[in-house]
């Protein structure tokens, strides 16, 4: 695992755009795990915008999204289909017919996961997984207890994550839907490359544990410590309880690899560095 420091939460979401191109344009056929919530729409607004300024191509992209309310359907503004129509393929040279979420509204739950996981198998598996993190610790939808070796399934929200997603609900816990499908643990963990990002005072406690703790299922993203290609990126915000902030720092700042990452056209345009 290797975790990325970044002044703020507009430095953080840049670098992850630029990882995110940079496997793009190396991989044309890439196949992308996708991640929604709020840390996200900043950094499709940069990949938007790095395809309108740098023709950055999607067209031979395929895409799985980690999950979606069960009982909402694509025409609905709270579901993950819809914000994904919105804030990416809409706005991107991306074929919609390969983009996959799991199916909120099919008939047969067990039988939808089951074929998620079937289609991305299908694809040869997902390259480049995009991550967000819940307050609990959840990646995707694995809420505390999510076996570390979990499929695509139908999964209990907690109260926490109804609170922390009620933005988009109109502030109110009790109109987010309680369920959700999300890609297991064990989906999430066969991904190639992992890319996780967190921004924000609110994730500074669980960062430190999924990061600095023990492997627990009551924190799945702590199960990332057992990928072999991990990177996390965080802003100071989000970093400021991690023990090992100053190693952190020296990574960004000495290892070869990032070393392109610390100018370019696009943070200059953006004035950030
Ligand atoms: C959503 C998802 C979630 C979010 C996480 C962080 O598809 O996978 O795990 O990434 O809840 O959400 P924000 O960014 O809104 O704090």
């Amino acid at each position: 695992m290797e975790v990325i420091i970044r002044p703020d939460a507009d430095a953080a979401a840049l670098l992850a755009a630029r990882v995110m191109a940079d496997h793009i344009r190396t991989n044309w056929r890439i196949v992308l795990g996708l991640a929604t919530g709020r840390t996200m729409e900043q950094v499709y607004d940069l990949l938007c915008e790095m395809h309108k300024q740098e023709g950055l191509d999607f067209s031979g992209c395929v895409t799985f999204n980690l999950d979606e309310y069960i009982g909402l359907g694509a025409t609905n503004p709270h579901s993950y289909r819809y914000y994904m129509n919105q804030h990416l393929f809409s706005r991107v040279n991306i074929e919609m017919r390969r983009t996959h979420l799991p199916d909120g509204m099919a008939k047969d739950l067990k039988a939808e996961c089951r074929e998620y996981e079937d289609r991305i198998k299908s694809y040869g598996g997902i390259d480049f997984q995009l991550l967000g993190i819940g307050v609990d610790g959840h990646i995707g939808f694995n809420e505390p207890l999510s076996s570390l070796r979990s499929r695509t399934r139908d999964k209990a929200l907690t109260p926490e994550t109804a609170r922390q997603n009620c933005a988009m609900f109109g502030g109110d816990p009790n109109k987010v839907p309680k369920r959700a499908l999300t890609m297991g643990v064990g989906t999430i963990l066969e991904a190639r490359h992992v890319l996780l990002v967190a921004t924000g005072e609110s994730k500074a406690e669980v960062l430190l544990k999924a990061i600095e703790g023990p492997i627990t299922s009551m924190i799945s993203a702590s199960a990332l410590q057992l990928h072999p290609s991990c990177t996390i990126i965080c802003d100071e915000a989000a970093a400021s309880k991690l023990q090992g902030k100053d190693y952190y720092h020296w990574i960004f700042d000495n290892e070869p690899e990032w070393e392109k990452y610390h100018s370019g056209p696009l943070m200059t345009l953006m004035g950030k560095n």
